[in-house]
């Protein structure tokens, strides 16, 4: 069988072909261009046929590759992670765009998963104290492989915790001054659903699906800022239908500088507030509290 053969009978869209031809078969675009009819030998076919059936399935292409880029880092990942989206890059880029390379912030990524968030800003930031929480061993599995493949030897550890948002941080955790998350947001019974069907329910739905999608974003919103410095930043990934949402439960929370920030599309996809100045939550009532920011 040929290369032109084999891409023609694949039934896949052709970047998807072009990309198992690449990393299955070591053959690039340039070659495929140049060479249609130089022949795949039994055990490359092998591969790629295998490869193309899980992808007709629905499976996503990260998963078959087992990788997956996200901000300039090639990831690992896995059916026990969410696929890194590039939208979440936008979170990335609210906290690098706030310190400058020899900064040495403390930072916490809520729900880290593949560590795609938690990585990319220890990278970046080489002096920060990045901590991760996730629900999931097997996700934090990931992201411990993540930080050792990803991250220079020297640096300190990301401090990886398992556990329920923020109740998973131990009681001599520092304040931080960015606390970020990409949540579950999708609602219970969205239509998206059956096509995110590889990937774990505990990312897309959370452990309790809620009609709205924000019961994990709002479990965040009120515990998060007992865990702020003065001045310090939450930042909220979210469904394209939720920036008003959350927006007003950033608000609602005393938080400050409320504001949301637009995908490449246009679209609000990240919203943040601020700590203020004034008077700081005390951690140990903020389950049901209320306190004001000056
Ligand atoms: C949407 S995924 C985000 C993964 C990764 N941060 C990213 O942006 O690609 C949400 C993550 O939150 C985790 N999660 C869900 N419920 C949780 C909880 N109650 N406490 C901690 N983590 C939770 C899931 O296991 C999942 O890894």
């Amino acid at each position: 069988m040929t290369l032109r053969d084999w891409l023609n009978g694949c039934a896949l869209a052709r970047v998807d072909a072009l990309a198992l031809l690449r990393e299955l078969a070591g053959v690039d675009h340039a070659t495929v261009l140049a060479h249609p009819l130089r022949a795949l030998d039994a055990a490359a076919r092998q591969r790629l046929d295998a490869a193309a059936a899980r992808l007709r399935d629905g499976e996503p292409l990260a998963y078959v590759l087992g990788w997956r880029e996200f901000h300039g880092l090639r990831l690992q990942v896995n059916p026990a992670v969410l696929v890194p989206r590039p939208d979440t890059e936008l979170l990335v880029d609210f906290v690098l765009q706030r310190y400058a390379a020899g900064d040495a912030p403390n930072l916490l990524d809520l729900g880290t998963g593949s560590g795609a968030i938690a990585v990319s800003l220890a990278h970046a930031l080489p002096a920060a104290r990045v901590w991760a929480v996730d629900a999931s061993a097997a996700a934090l599995e990931v992201a411990q492989a993540n930080a050792r493949a990803l991250l220079p030897p020297a640096r300190a550890p990301l401090r990886l915790l398992q556990g329920d948002w923020l109740a998973a941080l131990p009681a001599d955790a520092p304040r931080f001054d960015c606390i970020v998350s990409n949540p579950p947001y999708v609602a219970a019974g969205d239509p998206h659903l059956p096509a995110l069907r590889h990937e774990p329910s505990l990312a897309l739905v959370g452990a309790q699906p809620s009609a709205d999608g924000l019961a994990d974003l709002r479990r965040i919103v009120r515990d998060a800022p007992a865990h702020l410095s003065r001045g310090g930043w939450l930042a909220l990934e979210h469904g394209h239908d939720q920036a008003r949402a959350v927006r007003a439960l950033l608000a609602a929370r005393g938080l400050q500088q409320v504001h949301s920030l637009k995908d490449l599309a246009g679209i609000a996809r990240v919203s943040a507030g601020r700590l203020g100045s004034g008077a700081m939550p005390p951690r140990n009532a903020t389950r049901n509290g209320i306190w004001q920011t000056s």
